[in-house]
């Protein structure tokens, strides 16, 4: 009897024990953080202020503004202003011009104000979310006797780093003293060093003075810092200063990244059908659909084939390596781009719409040669018509600043430059509706499923300066006629055209899409 009772009260003292200890930890590490707080917003201003202070010296000095120059500089009051055409026949063809476009007459007049009032909202809480420290200008002051890490300081998120480069070089003194002061994370060090005086430990501001300027050096090379405010990608600045001076620089704080890496398949050489899956959208057209595989099959017979189906009666479309999406009828061009992208697993992704046709001249190792061998992330080709005339469709793109009423965005034809090794290809910001793409990158822009009609240019809108983009006119794909007399055309055809065709309504949901979504006021094209 006495033993059980022991034993009963020995397991409830343990139980009580585990749990005093549980909401000990509980209590310890649960602190929580305001997340709304923009770390550092006092810190920008008070950049700002220097900038600003540094900028004003030597007013008194007279000087001549260069306009070539200044033109250049962004003056965040961007406008677009289409040139005149002259009337003639052809002359659109001949002499392209600068045709411009605003979007907020997409709006009712009633509407806009307080559309307006909601973007500027939304635009805020973006900035607010996709800036941090690292952002801010930080001028590093002249004959400063601080050293300290310009740049390239990086913690995981909650860890602890040996701060790298700090020192103090001055003439000697009584007595040598500096300070360091973070916002997310606290100081310590590593290991102590005689005749310094250390106060702050774990703390987010710290003193370190000495008699002795070599000794306060050396234990300067043992200051650590450790992150205690969570967040997956940030950074946070810390001012060094002593006596009369104050530097400060930032530390980078990031989980490492995780890779994604795709599995190439053993041997040497590309293995296509282990490293490419062509994707499509197909609507109404199975006639075009099956030319287009059977076309794939003669060169590659074993690539498998993802075909995203938004007909309103589908049919099957069977076949090895085929897998064939049905979707809700109408969904849309994008909504079945996004779908077929998102169930590629191979590295590449190469898409094709569904009545184009493979020939001899479609060869997509040279597509894979350019991906594996550059930065670049999407590659687009060639399509040739049945005319025989070759579109690469190759455009720059380029946003600029302007005031409340949105940015200014400039589409033109052409490219950047070409690519050394790669006499064929050029860099550009958007290519044709024929491309290959490294899969997990398309996959992070994504095709908005808002755009149901004809959409293309706008997805590399989405991914300007996300994806980094080439060209190539050697990988070459046919089109069937796209332009085909009205009598020629078979039910299906006629049919597809009703729907592709772009009415006013669509028209005007794309703009409202621009100017809201982007934040864009107007666009001009060349
Ligand atoms: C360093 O910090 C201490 C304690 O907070 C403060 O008294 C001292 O004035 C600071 N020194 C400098 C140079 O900012």
């Amino acid at each position: 009897m006495i033993m059980r009772f022991t034993h009963k009260a020995s397991a409830l003292a343990v139980v009580l024990f585990a749990a005093i200890l549980l909401s000990f930890w509980m209590s310890v590490d649960y602190r929580t953080v305001d997340l709304r707080s923009q770390p550092g917003s006092t810190l920008k201003k008070l950049f700002d202020q220097r900038v600003q202070l540094l900028q004003e010296s030597y007013s008194e000095i007279p000087f001549r503004i260069k306009e070539s120059v200044l033109g250049l500089l962004p003056h965040n009051r961007c406008v677009c202003q289409s040139e005149k055409t002259i009337d003639l026949p052809f002359s659109r063809m001949l002499f392209p011009r600068v045709s411009a476009k605003v979007f907020h007459t997409a709006f009712q007049a009633s509407e806009l104000e307080e559309v307006k009032r909601r973007r500027a909202e939304e635009y805020q809480s973006f900035k607010k979310r996709s800036q941090s420290a690292a952002d801010f200008i930080i001028v590093a002051e002249a004959n400063s006797p601080l050293q300290y890490p310009t740049q390239g300081v990086k913690v995981q998120p909650k860890k602890t780093i040996l701060i790298p480069g700090l020192g103090l070089k001055e003439q000697p003194k009584k007595l040598h003293s500096v300070n360091l002061t973070s916002t997310l994370g606290i100081f310590d060090v590593a290991a102590e060093v005689e005749m310094v005086k250390v106060e702050g430990v774990g703390e987010k501001h710290i003193t370190l003075s000495s008699n002795f300027l070599p000794h306060l050096n050396r234990q300067l090379q043992f200051v650590t810092y450790t992150n205690t405010h969570f967040h997956p990608n940030t950074a946070d600045t810390v001012e060094f200063c002593t006596e009369g001076y104050t530097a400060v620089f930032t530390i980078k704080i990031r989980h490492s990244l995780i890779p994604k890496l795709y599995n190439p398949g053993s041997g040497r050489g590309y293995k296509i059908s282990k490293l490419v899956t062509i994707a499509t959208k197909t609507f109404l057209r199975y006639d075009k659909l099956q030319v287009l595989i059977d076309s794939i099959r003669q060169f590659y017979p074993t690539v498998t084939i993802v075909i995203a189906d938004d007909s309103e009666h589908p049919k099957p479309v069977t076949g090895p390596y085929i897998e064939h999406y049905i979707m809700p009828f109408g969904k849309g061009w994008f909504a079945g781009r996004n779908l077929a992208v998102s169930q590629v697993t191979t590295k590449y992704v190469l898409w094709v719409d569904d009545d184009f046709i493979f020939t001899s001249d479609t060869k997509i190792e040279k597509f894979v040669d350019v991906l594996e061998k550059t930065t670049l992330d999407l590659v687009g080709g060639a399509v040739r018509e049945v005319t025989g005339y070759t579109a690469t469709f190759r455009h720059t793109i380029s946003v600029e600043p302007g005031d409340e009423d949105g940015d200014c965005l400039h589409i033109r034809r052409g490219f950047h430059h070409g690519i050394q090794g790669f006499p064929n290809c050029v860099v550009s910001d958007a290519v044709i509706n024929f491309f290959m793409a490294r899969t997990d990158k398309i996959q992070q822009v994504g095709f908005d499923p808002q755009l149901v009609r004809i959409a293309h240019l706008e997805f590399f809108i989405d991914a300007l300066g996300v994806l980094h983009v080439g060209s190539c006119n050697d990988v070459i794909v046919s089109h069937t006629s796209k332009i085909k007399l009205p009598w020629g055309q078979s039910e299906t055809d006629k049919a597809y055209a009703k729907f592709r065709e772009p009415s006013t309504t669509t028209q005007v949901a794309q703009d409202r899409l621009f100017y809201f979504k982007n934040r864009l006021q107007c666009l001009t094209y060349k």
